[in-house]
């Protein structure tokens, strides 16, 4: 038996030992993962903040719960799981009681489980539905959007969610094409409609993530979210975000450098510039080239209107 053809995909946690810094985890400290995934920076936190620390645990995924609880089960009470969107933060943490904190992390994105269990759609180097959704309560779908879009809203999401040059030819082509139900289909019909293979990346990465964003309104949710988080922190909690794009990368960068500017900034920057992985890391895990950490402190007593 090939045992590399066999194995179940496995996701290596990016900028470990920077997370774990960046959050300064301390023994007895309470914590969120919002994403948490398979649980890769969850155990490394728990691990740090023995005996007595506390982790909640999120994920849209009910498959990366899963998962995560199988991970974390020595762990026993000291994991609580959630399975929601991070975007209901407040009134998750509200319900269990769970603030304030001392550190919150968002490791944004997909895990390498999820990209590469082939049949999500996520990815075109797999023939999937098309499906992208990350949990499979939501409605919509990246096959709802791809064959009932308006050419002209396809070609806007594509070129703001992808920032694709080429988003006029590859929505005038998809619209052609319809109705296109696989990811392998889709991808065929983005690299003609760009001519073919130029350059390092795939001519379909661009269009494969904006659909995914879409799909999961990413932009908005991360949005959303990080107002509630420096709300749960107490006074010196730290709030750590690690993205994969520069969309998710400018969302975090603005919001921590607006709360920590001003006489009422409630976050100081704990790092001047981003911390992105070693060269090291990127060729032992190519999947962390794009990687940004952002960590700030919160440096204000809760009061009203410090991310509320
Ligand atoms: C990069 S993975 C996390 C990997 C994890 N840090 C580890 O080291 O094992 C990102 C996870 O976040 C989840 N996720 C992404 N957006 C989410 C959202 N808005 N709400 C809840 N979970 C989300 C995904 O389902 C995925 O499991």
């Amino acid at each position: 038996m090939n045992l590399t053809m066999s194995a179940a995909p496995t996701h290596i946690s990016v900028l470990l030992e920077e997370t774990i810094e960046a959050l300064d985890v301390q023994p007895g400290g309470r914590y969120i993962d919002g994403t948490i995934g398979p649980g890769g920076h969850a155990a490394a936190i728990l691990e740090h903040s023995l005996p007595g620390g506390q982790l909640l645990g999120i994920d849209a995924d009910p498959r990366a719960i899963k998962m995560a609880r199988s991970r974390l089960e020595a762990y026993g009470d000291s994991v609580l799981l959630v399975n929601q969107n991070f975007a209901n933060l407040k009134s998750i943490c509200t319900k269990h009681g769970f603030f304030p904190v001392h550190g919150i992390l968002f490791d944004l994105g997909l895990s390498s489980v999820q990209l590469e269990k082939n049949n999500r759609g996520f990815s075109f180097r797999h023939d999937a539905l098309l499906d992208m959704r990350l949990s499979p309560r939501q409605e919509i779908t990246a096959d709802t959007i791809v064959n009932s879009s308006p050419e002209n809203q396809l070609a806007k999401m594509i070129r703001a969610y992808g920032e694709e040059r080429h988003s006029q030819q590859i929505a005038r082509r998809i619209v052609r094409q319809r109705p296109i139900t696989t990811s392998l289909q889709l991808a065929q019909t983005i690299e003609q409609a760009v001519g073919g293979r130029r350059g390092r990346i795939h001519p379909a990465t661009r269009t494969f993530q904006a659909l995914r964003i879409a799909v999961n309104q990413e932009l908005e949710h991360l949005k959303l979210v990080l107002e509630q988080a420096v709300d749960l922190l107490g006074f010196g909690g730290r709030l750590v975000v690690i993205s994969y794009h520069s969309l998710e990368d400018r969302i975090a960068k603005q919001f921590m450098h607006q709360q920590a500017s001003g006489e009422e900034a409630c976050l100081r920057l704990i790092n001047k510039k981003v911390i992105i992985p070693s060269l090291a890391e990127v060729r032992y895990n190519p999947r962390s080239r794009s990687a940004k950490l952002r960590a700030a402190e919160r440096i204000s007593v809760p009061k009203e209107n410090c991310g509320e």
